[in-house]
């Protein structure tokens, strides 16, 4: 029977009362039927107050890489609670994994902390100014980098403002931002080299910084085209400009070298979210000693009440413990998990004929669904992607995998999680098997 959830209705019903809009950051009113309330997780699974049990691939959007609990952390977490919550000074575990990012990474010549990635994210930035003495920042559309004024620009542009495509729109989605924060900011295509090369000669001498997810995973999920890095580089060191890896999504998720290593390409600044604390409300700014220079000298300022909080230290101190003991073995498992689950629903939608094509590396992928007469082939940016991903069909097929207790990410992003063994993905796709025979069976599109 499919799953039903009438205890997370009523609390849903009941937060409305105490919680503006009844949750707490606005994309969790997304989920279909109700906003889910979880009672508690263990590895890959999760289980609401109904009861339901979930094989988790939203992975508390993507932070748990480690799983859901993992008695280590837990442990760790506890140890610290009864050391101490919370010093505002300094202690040993701040060096200690400090130390462990400076090995995982080359690029983390220096590290700063703090308690979320748009935190980072205005960090980078401020600093990418100070150290050029330059105003812009340039970003590609559908990128995301938080929610913050600046972090938001030109994420989600509507298509009827796609009029130019050579000078992309400078948008933000959210009401009360200041105008000119937005002119802050150069928009430019995913992988498309040659926009990216016209729009930095077009500015040359006024931007600070190029930002971007190495992976675009915030808008399906898109690789970086062979080639695209290095001219990011390439571009970066001609003109001055920082280079700025957000790897909220990607750090440790593709290894201990996170994204640049894995695709081969060495950033001034990084930007760790999610993965590095498990969980726990910790993020990271990771840079050359060059970059990291104004925050040396004191002329950026950099602060936060919580910044470096020992309980999360204890659990990104466990968290990069478990990656770096995986060695090669991550992320190559769970890639091969990740590809064997999108190998499964691409069979099952052959099998009902639904227009599923799941994208990416395995480790992280996006089930795109086709608009009616689209092309075929990858999504190559976010304009390709709003123009044929069927967000309205797809939202039908989730909820029907929410209710045969297999969940991913509300706008079609799945992640694998250490936690994930063979099993657990075959399970999903036992589960999968009947979310697509009902679907096939009671989608109809929209007139
Ligand atoms: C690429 C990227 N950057 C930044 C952020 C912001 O992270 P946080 O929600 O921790 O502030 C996110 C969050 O999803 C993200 O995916």
């Amino acid at each position: 029977m499919p799953y039903t959830f009438k205890g997370s209705e009523a609390l849903f019903q009941r937060a409305k009362r105490s919680i503006a809009a009844g949750v707490n950051s606005g994309i969790r009113k997304m989920e279909q039927p109700v906003p889910l309330y979880f009672a508690r997780g263990a590895g890959a699974r999760v289980w609401d107050v109904d009861g339901n049990e979930y094989i988790d691939f939203q992975l508390g959007q993507g932070a748990l890489l480690y799983g859901h609990a993992p008695a280590g952390m837990a442990d760790a977490i506890a140890t610290q609670a009864r050391l101490g919550t919370h010093w505002a000074a300094q202690c040993e575990l701040e060096i200690e994994v400090a130390e462990r990012l400076q090995a995982m990474i080359p690029s983390a010549e220096l590290v700063r902390f703090n308690n979320s990635a748009t935190e980072v994210v205005s960090a980078a930035f401020r600093l990418a100014r100070a150290h050029t003495g330059r105003r812009l920042i340039l970003k590609f559309e559908g990128h995301y980098h938080g929610w913050s004024d600046e972090g938001l620009v030109g994420f989600a542009p509507p298509a009827d403002t796609w009029a130019d495509e050579e000078n992309l729109p400078r948008l933000h989605p959210s009401k009360g931002v200041i105008p000119e924060v937005l002119q802050q900011f150069v928009v430019c295509r995913w992988n498309d080299a040659a926009h990216l090369r016209r729009q930095v000669d077009a500015h040359r001498g006024k931007i600070a910084a190029i930002i971007f997810e190495p992976v675009l995973c915030n808008t399906c999920c898109i690789e970086p085209a062979a080639g695209f890095m290095a001219v990011i580089r390439e571009l970066c060191d001609r003109d001055g400009m920082l280079m700025i890896s957000d790897e909220t999504i990607t750090g440790f998720r593709f290894g201990a070298g996170c994204a640049q290593g894995y695709f081969g390409f060495k950033p001034d600044l990084t930007v760790l979210g999610k993965a590095i604390g498990g969980g726990t409300p910790f993020a990271a700014l990771a840079g050359t000693s060059a970059a990291m220079a104004k925050i040396l000298s004191g002329e950026v300022v950099h602060a936060g009440t919580l910044n470096a909080n020992p309980l999360c230290l204890a659990a990104s101190k466990w968290c990069l413990d478990q990656v770096r003991s995986l060695g090669a073995t991550h992320p190559a498992n769970i890639e091969t998990l990740g590809r064997s689950l999108m190998r499964g629903l691409s069979d099952l939608a052959g099998k009902h004929s639904i227009p599923l094509r799941p994208q990416g590396p395995g480790l992280v992928f996006h089930t795109v669904m086709l608009k009616p007469g689209t092309a075929e082939g990858a999504v190559r940016d976010y304009r390709d992607y709003v123009r044929r991903h069927d967000a309205a069909r797809w939202a039908h097929l989730r909820r029907c995998l929410l209710e045969e207790g297999v969940r991913a990410i509300e706008r079609g992003l799945w992640s694998v999680s250490l936690a994930h063994t063979q099993r657990d993905i075959d399970d999903a796709l036992t589960r999968a098997a009947r979310a697509f025979a009902r679907h096939a069976a009671t989608w109809s599109a929209p007139a």
